[in-house]
Order: structure tokens, then C-alpha cells, then sequence
């Protein structure tokens, strides 16, 4: 598949393996070059290995997405390294399996909130809530397809007939804090036309 991305720089957080390591070497295979971070260090090292290993280029880095300094310090250095993101996969997460809430500790608690929201919250632009629909009608907008081409499907259409994990009915992230600081997330849509007009 020709996806029409290389050289760009995508960035894959959880890259050490399973979902997150396939993505990384499906990117490669489109020519991007891969910043894979990973809690596990040696891991997102072993990924980036077998890209370059493979003719591509990427590179690894150990950190944790909940940790604000120590992933900002990652990302400075893997953008220097690699070069700017262009493509960010929020990947890294955790799902609590240990049972029902009545089980589930204190702790694991603040571990699933930390990683899955905040830590993909660490890791987001902002702007207007938007669909997955909304931004790939935008693509195919920008791209001079018809957007009428694209086809929203809802979760229940998308689950007829099969079982799988809830989804949440919204996803949306509130970036007030992280505006009272003084800081200004770059807007998702701007970036997204920049990105195409590269
Ligand atoms: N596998 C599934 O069926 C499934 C279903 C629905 C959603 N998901 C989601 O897809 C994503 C990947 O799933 P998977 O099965 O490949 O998971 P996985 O557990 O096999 O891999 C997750 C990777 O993320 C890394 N990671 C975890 N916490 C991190 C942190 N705080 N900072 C940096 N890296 C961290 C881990 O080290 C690991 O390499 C997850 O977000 C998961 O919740 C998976």
C-alpha cells in the first residue's frame, strides 16, 4: 500500500511489541522513519533494530508516557535524532483485566487513568473534537477526493454480529489545564493541513 507518507517522521508510543510494534514496522514499510518510545527501553530498541535491519530508519527510546519530564526530555532528543513528528500513534496503553471494579485496588486505578488518558493526553494536539470520519473527509478534502467517498460507520454498526470490548461513546479530551500553564497545544486541523501540504 502506497499511503503516500514517505519520509515522513511517525511516532509510536508502546513500539516494543504486539499492536504498537506492528505499527512501527508497517510505517517503515511506507518508508517513514520511526521514533519508537516504549517504557521498556530495550524493547523500542529491539523494534527500531529490526527496521534498520530491514533498510529503514528508526530509532528507540525508553519512556514513560505518564511521566511528563522524562517524555518531553525523549521526544527532544528523538526529534533531534530522527527528526520533527509528523505522524504521532498514541498506542501505549493498559487494560485492567483483573476482574470487576469491586476487586480492582487504589492503585490500579490511578495506573489505568494515568496511562490511558493522561498519558495520551501528554502526547495530543488540540482543537475541535473531531470523528475519525471528520478528519478522514478532511483528508480526502485536502487530498481532492470527494469526501462524500467516506463512509462513517457507528460502534454498533461496527460491532453487528461480533462481540468485543466496550468502546467509549466519546473521547474528547479537555486541554484546559494544560492551557492555564501558558501552554498553547498546536491545533489538530492546522496540523493536519500542514502535514498534507507537505
Ligand atoms: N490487543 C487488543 O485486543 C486490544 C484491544 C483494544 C484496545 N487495545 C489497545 O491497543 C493498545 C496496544 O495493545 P497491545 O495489546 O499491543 O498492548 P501490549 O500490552 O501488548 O503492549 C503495550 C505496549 O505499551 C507499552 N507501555 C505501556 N505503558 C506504557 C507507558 N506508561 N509508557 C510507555 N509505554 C508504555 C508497553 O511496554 C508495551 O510495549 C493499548 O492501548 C490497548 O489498550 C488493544
Amino acid at each position: 500500500m502506497d499511503l503516500g507518507i514517505k519520509g515522513k517522521v511517525a511516532l509510536v508510543s508502546g513500539g516494543a511489541r504486539s499492536l504498537g510494534k506492528q505499527d512501527c514496522l508497517t510505517l517503515a514499510a511506507e518508508g517513514c522513519k520511526i521514533i519508537v518510545l516504549d517504557l521498556n527501553g530495550e524493547g523500542a530498541e529491539d523494534t527500531a533494530k529490526e527496521i534498520t535491519a530491514a533498510g529503514g530508519t528508526a530509532r528507540g527510546y525508553a519512556a514513560d508516557i505518564t511521566d511528563r519530564a522524562a517524555l518531553a526530555e525523549a521526544l527532544k532528543r528523538a526529534e533531534s535524532e530522527v527528526g520533527p513528528v509528523d505522524i504521532c500513534v498514541n498506542n501505549a496503553g493498559w487494560i485492567y483485566t483483573m476482574g470487576q471494579l469491586k476487586d480492582m485496588k487504589d492503585e490500579d486505578w490511578d495506573q489505568n487513568l494515568a496511562i490511558n488518558l493522561t498519558g495520551t493526553y501528554n502526547v495530543t494536539n488540540a482543537g475541535p473534537p473531531q470523528s475519525w470520519a471528520d478528519i478522514a473527509r478532511r483528508v480526502f478534502e485536502l487530498s481532492g477526493r470527494d469526501p462524500v467517498d467516506v463512509r462513517p460507520v457507528s460502534t454498533d454498526e461496527y460491532d453487528a454480529g461480533r462481540s468485543s470490548a466496550p468502546r467509549p461513546r466519546s473521547s474528547v479530551l479537555s486541554l484546559d489545564k494544560l492551557a492555564a500553564t501558558g501552554f498553547e497545544s498546536q491545533p489538530a486541523g492546522d496540523a493536519l493541513v500542514a502535514y498534507l501540504a507537505d
